[in-house]
């Protein structure tokens, strides 16, 4: 098998160092942007006078053609080829000849690859915020359909005071709005150009850097070689933020597990996003999220992974570094998937009102209850005392909260009047919350149009 190192070598690599060694059978997802940074690469060296502007025609039409290639899946990879760059280049020299060994002048597959993988996660960036605003737009659509809809808060999986779908579907859309706006602070960073760099050292021929980060939609140009060729914190910023993705649709999906049981019974997943049992016909089992939630460990695992992988590395590049990909990759394509599903799933689910209702109990009201009492001067420490002893009370006449008779009430104090009966209600409660953030129809009506800029604004 040539090398295109293969000069100082004598011996032959060995077989399975050779499967070993090679990034080619993951690293040929970076086939295009290869191509693109090589094109720009022939251009700048027309502008520091290495190629002449003939030689550099030829190289792009022949780079043009590798192009094509992959589009038709014509290319053909040889057993020689190591990774994608060297499987590029060895194309390009067949179809141009001599004139393609000009192309690697100056660089090194060390800053190649660094511009070759940002270009990647800029473009795996741009995507996921697309997938990602559709989820949000889910939510919103799912919010505003029941914007006012009560049903049961919770603390500690226990009921607490009444809360609205909407409040609650839109709970888990401000989570995906930081998300996006995470990604977003992510491409910026990885918009440095690291390209010029070299193998660790600079390259020694007056390339137009600033010329290349434009030509190739980079913002910045980096400012040390060293640092350049070693850098994946882009990598790591990347698999953060997929985490967080993660994390967060693992908190919603494990919500709607319980939702849609029969216990709860808040909501019905679609069929269409649901499964079946092999065993039990009557079974309909909630596998898409479940998968949902299982698949946050494994992008956890990734970003765990990769920061191991870079932690203790000296400078500059090693080959540890040809790690970075298959996580980010993975990490890619498992909320490529993820998250669409997770919209159709929220676009698809039916609710249950009367299920929700049938949990209003009005142990959910015993907060209004103090703040009742508060109302009348009494300091909230002690009004959350005397509420607990109504509580008492309630259980052992073995009635609800409110149905105990005013009379009842003013054992405990006599504060309690025959207006009491007004906190009773849970749309009072929801709309005693007439603040921003809290459970009013006001204040959800400004939520909800707060939640819609938050959509439409670019990230
Ligand atoms: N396949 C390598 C990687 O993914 C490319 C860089 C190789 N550089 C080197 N000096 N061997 O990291």
């Amino acid at each position: 098998m040539s090398k295109l190192w293969g000069g100082r070598f004598a011996g032959e690599t060995d077989l399975l160092v050779h499967e070993f060694n090679a990034s080619l059978p993951f690293d040929r997802r970076l086939a295009a942007e290869d191509i693109r940074g090589s094109v720009a690469w022939a251009r700048a060296l027309v502008g520091a006078g290495v190629l002449t502007a003939v030689e550099a025609g030829t190289i792009v039409a022949g780079l043009a053609q590798v192009q094509t290639e992959f589009e038709r899946g014509t290319f053909v990879f040889e057993a020689g080829d190591e990774d994608i760059h060297t499987a590029v280049e060895r194309r390009l020299t067949e179809i141009v000849g001599e004139v393609g060994g000009k192309l690697h002048t100056g660089r090194s597959r060390n800053d190649q690859v660094a511009t070759d993988f940002r270009l990647w996660v800029m473009k795996a960036i741009d995507q996921l915020q697309e997938y990602l605003a559709d989820l949000q737009n889910a939510l919103v659509e799912s919010a505003a359909a029941n914007l006012n809809l009560p049903m049961p808060g919770y603390t500690h999986l226990q009921h607490a005071q009444p809360v609205t779908w909407g409040h609650w579907g839109l709970s888990h859309f401000w989570p995906l709005v930081r998300d996006g706006e995470r990604l977003a602070q992510v491409r910026g960073r990885t918009a440095v150009l690291p390209l010029g760099s070299g193998a660790l050292a600079g390259t020694a021929y007056p390339v137009d850097r600033e010329w290349l980060a434009r030509e190739l939609g980079f913002t910045a140009v980096s400012q040390n070689s060293l640092d350049a060729v070693s850098d994946r914190d882009f990598a790591a910023d990347f698999l953060y933020a997929a985490a967080m993705i993660g994390l967060h649709l693992s908190r919603l999906a494990e919500q709607l597990v319980l939702f849609s049981s029969a216990e709860f019974g808040f909501v019905r997943l679609d069929d269409g996003y649901s499964t079946g049992s092999s065993l039990m016909p009557q079974k309909k089992n909630p596998d898409t999220l479940e998968l949902t939630r299982g698949k946050a460990g494994r992008l956890v695992g990734h970003l765990t992974g990769l920061l191991t992988t870079l932690k203790g590395l000296p400078s500059s590049y090693d080959k540890d570094l040809q790690e970075d990909k298959e996580p980010v990759f993975d990490a890619f394509d498992t909320l490529r998937l993820t998250v669409p599903v997770m919209a159709g799933l929220i676009r698809t689910l039916t609710l249950r009102p009367e299920r929700m209702a049938a949990q209003l109990e009005p142990g959910l009201l015993a907060t209004d209850l103090a703040d009742y009492l508060v109302k009348r001067g009494v300091p909230f420490r002690q009004a959350h005392h005397l509420v607990g002893q109504v509580v008492q009370l309630a259980e052992q006449k073995g009635v609800n909260l409110t149905e105990l008779t005013v009379a009842e009430l003013q054992t405990v104090s006599d504060l309690f009047g025959e207006d009491v009966t007004a906190v009773f209600h849970i749309t009072s409660s929801l709309s005693n919350r007439n603040i921003t953030g809290g459970t009013s129809p006001e204040a959800l009506a400004n939520q909800l149009a707060a939640a819609r800029t938050a959509v439409a604004r670019e990230p």
